[in-house]
């Protein structure tokens, strides 16, 4: 996973949008041909990224890693597990990788025709694609939080 699509999801997003300088904020965009055809390169490991996690039992958690990023973290699920969920249901697991793929083609088209607004656009699907798969079968299943009643915010207010 973090060994091809990490980095160049990393590389789109840092291609597009405002950056702080000591001269205040400028619109970071490519510029040239050859910025331009870097961003279509990032774009295009994405979609080949995103078609590899297609692959019928794709082998997830195998990568240099001997233990998953965050798995010190209570509840994030271990890769048997995760395993587990999408053999329970590959055509679940594909799905997601397709909305990757598209948004990794939307970014493509929008590099290849020097659209700034267009790779920022896409690079907000490829976000919410990235975190849509990760939610499901990655992230800790938290239960729902209990929402304090406006008694218990005041409650908090005045303990010491
Ligand atoms: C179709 C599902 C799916 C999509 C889409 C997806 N991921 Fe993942 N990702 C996983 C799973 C499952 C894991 C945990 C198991 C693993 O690392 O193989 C993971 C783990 C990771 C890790 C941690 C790797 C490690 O060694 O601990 C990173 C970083 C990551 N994903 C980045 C991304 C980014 C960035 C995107 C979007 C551009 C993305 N992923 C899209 C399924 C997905």
């Amino acid at each position: 996973m973090d060994l091809l699509i990490d980095p160049a999801a990393d590389s789109l997003w840092e291609s597009v949008g405002t950056e702080e300088t000591a001269h205040g904020t400028r619109e970071k965009q490519p510029r040239t041909a050859a910025e331009w055809q870097k961003v279509a390169q990032h774009a295009q490991a994405l979609v080949l990224g995103a078609k590899r996690l297609q692959t019928p039992g794709f082998p997830v958690g195998a990568n240099a890693h001997s233990k998953l990023a965050d798995a010190d973290t209570p509840g994030t699920r271990t890769a048997a597990q995760i395993r587990v969920d999408i053999d329970a249901d590959p055509a679940r697991f594909r799905a997601a990788a397709i909305r990757l793929e598209e948004a990794a083609n939307h970014a493509l088209t929008a590099s290849r025709t020097h659209n700034a607004a267009g790779v920022l656009t896409a690079g907000a699907e490829l976000d919410a694609a990235c975190e849509a798969c990760h939610a499901a079968y990655w992230y800790p299943r938290t239960p729902p939080q209990h929402l304090p009643s406006p008694a218990e915010f005041a409650a908090q207010s005045t303990r010491h």
